[in-house]
């Protein structure tokens, strides 16, 4: 069976990718230099899987190890390139620091994968090239138009994108699939693999269930003066599982060769949007566990509302996110539980 080389694979939406990609029958080996992950979520895909992937640990920056891996596993037939930093408030106090991560990293994953002749790679970009969309364009789909990024680090989704589009006009043996994810939330239902915050949580989720578990004293929520139902802002908020299988299905649509254009573009989202209070609401429903919450001021740089329109991938990719709201709040939920059980 063929191998997929997956950077960032022991990342939150990575393992959760590695389960699935091992489950459909693909050898995976993992490149990650455990900048803000944990070796142990190894265990938690082996236990899930039956097998533990293959594992390197190395900077995605650093030609050498790049090429040792690409030289070492020659039945590498794709790349899904999800190592980056992802902490927006971080990366507008350390911009270096993400362009170097980020589009440095993208660029050796790139250079290596041409030396050896791999043709395929999935990349991971963002809803945040679209900021906040006029009302016209929501829910927003692929031909939207892009803003001005609002961070670093939203601003190396969109270098990155071009990167990869350049470098595949450029060469017409390179195939490549752009994901934008919206907001990717739970865990595995086996609740062995998850998201594993550093810190305090920036995210919604997370820092929903810290607070659940008596972690965190009380939730803030930014804002209840935004123009939607409730006040509260609008996200489209995606399975982790759901997403994780939208990249199987884009590595077997490259390798079969049923791609229309060298480099195609995928939205990923439910096409459903939620406001914070509606998740916050939901989670209390279904876990029967009280989160106190306050509603301060908003939060600086934060989009009103964004949803996805997800046709495109409903219907090219022939993948849909429809796990219910209920099903993953109480994953990540059940998550939270094992993580604390274990400490
Ligand atoms: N929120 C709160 N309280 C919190 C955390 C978040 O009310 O403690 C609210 C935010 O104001 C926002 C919503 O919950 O309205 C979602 O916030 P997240 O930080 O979870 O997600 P964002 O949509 O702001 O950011 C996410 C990713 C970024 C990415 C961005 C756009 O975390 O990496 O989407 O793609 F850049």
């Amino acid at each position: 069976m063929a191998r997929i080389l997956v950077t960032g694979g022991t990342g939150y939406i990575g393992s959760h990718t590695v389960v699935e990609l091992m489950q459909q029958g693909y050898d995976v080996i993992i490149v990650d230099n455990l900048s803000n992950s944990n070796q142990a979520v190894l265990d938690g895909i082996a236990a899930i899987v039956g097998t533990c992937p293959e594992f390197v640990q190395a900077d995605c920056c650093d030609s050498a190890a790049m090429d040792d891996v690409f030289t070492r596993y020659s039945d590498i037939v794709s790349v899904i390139h999800f190592a980056a930093s992802k902490a927006v408030n971080e990366s507008v106090e350390q911009p270096l620091k993400y362009y170097r991560n980020n589009v440095m990293s993208l660029i050796t994953v790139l250079e290596t994968m041409r030396k050896h002749a791999i043709t395929n790679i999935v990349f991971s970009s963002s809803c945040t090239v679209y900021g906040q969309p006029d009302a016209q364009y929501l829910p927003v789909d692929e031909t939207a138009p892009l803003q001005k990024a609002l961070s670093p680090y939203g601003n190396t989704k969109q270098i990155n994108e071009d990167i990869i589009r350049d470098t595949v006009y450029a060469d017409k043996s390179l195939r490549a699939t752009i994901l934008r994810y919206f907001n990717p939330i739970g865990a595995h239902p086996s609740a062995l693999i998850g998201e594993l915050p550093n810190g305090v949580p920036q995210n919604l989720l997370p820092y929903v269930t810290q607070t659940a578990i008596g972690l965190r004293a009380e939730l803030k929520i930014f804002g209840n003066d935004y123009n939607t139902p409730d006040g509260s802002c609008i996200r489209d908020y995606i399975y982790v599982v759901d997403l994780a299988k939208a990249h199987v299905k884009a590595v077997q649509r490259m390798l079969s060769g049923d791609a229309d254009e060298p480099v195609e573009l995928f939205n990923l989202g439910t096409g459903c949007g939620l406001s914070v209070l509606e998740i916050v609401n939901t989670f209390m429903q279904v876990t029967g566990v009280k989160v106190p919450y306050q509603i301060v001021g908003r939060r600086e740089g934060d989009i009103e509302q964004v949803w996805a329109k997800a046709d495109k991938a409903n219907h090219i990719l022939g993948w849909k996110a429809d796990t219910p709201i209920e099903q993953v709040l109480m994953s990540a939920w059940q998550w939270e539980k094992k993580l604390r059980s274990n400490n």
